[in-house]
């Protein structure tokens, strides 16, 4: 219960799966190049929330995308799929959903855009969304929780 493992070997560059997790919907995304350079290139000042989120970083680690992107592996996002605001479930899982201003995620609720590095950019999620204790245990193989 408190783990699970899962086989991300058919996610593909630019697709993404939704498992859940202590009844928690958790969205692991192989991101594209570009979805990666976007998010690589927002300077820190920009973003609303300075924080990491990231369960697996010090408390006070920076919102920089390689503080958001899974260990070693940058075109990874592993995060708890539920909006900062009041927990709606946001869009863009699927190629063709509404993905926001910045081309992440789009919460329909009350209209916060998520980048893709999963940061909250506009609207009035106050935190970038959680990324769970995990680790790659290998190549194709995520471990949450
Ligand atoms: Fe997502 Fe309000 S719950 S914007």
């Amino acid at each position: 219960l408190a783990s699970i493992e899962v086989d991300v070997s058919a996610v593909e560059v630019g697709q993404s799966i939704t498992v859940t997790w202590r009844g928690k919907p958790v969205f692991i995304r192989q991101r594209t190049e570009k979805e990666i350079a976007e998010a690589a290139a927002v300077p820190l000042s920009d973003l609303p929330d300075q924080f990491a989120r990231n369960s697996n970083l010090e408390d006070g680690a920076d919102a920089s995308d390689a503080n958001r992107a899974a260990d070693g592996k940058e075109a990874w996002l592993v995060m708890v799929g539920v909006c900062t605001h009041l927990g709606c479930v946001p869009l863009g899982q699927k190629n063709g959903d509404n993905k926001g201003e910045f081309g992440g995620w789009f919460c329909p609720c009350h209209g916060s855009h998520y980048d893709t590095a999963g940061r909250i950019r506009k609207g009035p999620a106050p935190e970038n969304m959680l990324v769970p204790p995990y680790k790659f245990s290998a190549d194709d193989t995520v471990v949450i929780g």
